[in-house]
């Protein structure tokens, strides 16, 4: 049975494992090649949320989310669209390793999430969810969409597959759907 729960405290095998997750997670030319250094760097910064799912003691799967705002400022570049906005967080990365998805890995995750953010009053996220497999249309199925807009080739995904751009809220949060 998976388990999720938030890291704490993070140590290197928390990096090496999430690495590990994300390069077994997207296509080869997707990866980047600093993803230790990044994680090793972002994971460890206070305000960030690292969710792990486990098997047991395996790590099958994480969901990484940062401040808004900082995503903001991340991504001018590639999404100059993006608006600020302190009341939110941004899913930067949701993965699972192949052989333990469709088993409600991301639900669980998503609500160790929702428990994590309400205790900072947080009750939206924004993120952007691929179209491909499916994740932009879960999140609309399963919450209230306060925002939406599609990018047709998103950089990311190495300018391959289109990603939807969704700012959303839990349906009994504080924020009221359009
Ligand atoms: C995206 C990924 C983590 C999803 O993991 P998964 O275990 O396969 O999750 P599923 O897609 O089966 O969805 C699990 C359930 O969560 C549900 N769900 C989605 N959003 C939800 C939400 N906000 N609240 C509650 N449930 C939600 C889905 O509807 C689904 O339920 P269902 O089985 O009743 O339809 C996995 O496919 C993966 O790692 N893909 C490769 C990396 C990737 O593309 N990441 C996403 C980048 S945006």
């Amino acid at each position: 049975m998976l388990k999720a729960e938030v890291i704490r405290d993070v140590d290197d095998t928390v990096v090496t494992d999430t690495v590990l997750i994300d390069r077994s997670s997207y296509p080869r030319a997707w990866i980047y090649s600093d993803a230790e250094e990044y994680y090793g760097q972002m994971l460890r910064k206070k305000n960030n949320i690292h969710i792990m799912l486990r098997d047991h003691e395996r790590r099958v799967g994480f969901l990484f989310a940062i401040p808004h705002n900082e995503a903001v400022a991340e991504l001018e570049d590639d999404d100059p669209l993006m608006e600020t906005d302190s009341a939110t967080y941004y899913v930067e990365n949701v993965a699972i390793l192949p052989g333990y998805r469709n088993q409600k890995g991301f639900s669980q995750m998503l609500e160790i999430l929702r428990t994590e953010l309400r205790k900072r009053a947080i009750f939206k996220i924004s993120m952007h969810a691929r179209v491909s497999n499916n994740v932009s249309k879960n999140i609309q199925k399963n919450m209230n969409i306060l925002k939406i807009r599609r990018i047709d080739a998103w950089g990311y995904y190495n300018f391959e597959e289109p990603t939807d751009y969704i700012i959303a809220a839990w349906p009994d949060g504080k924020e009221k759907s359009r």
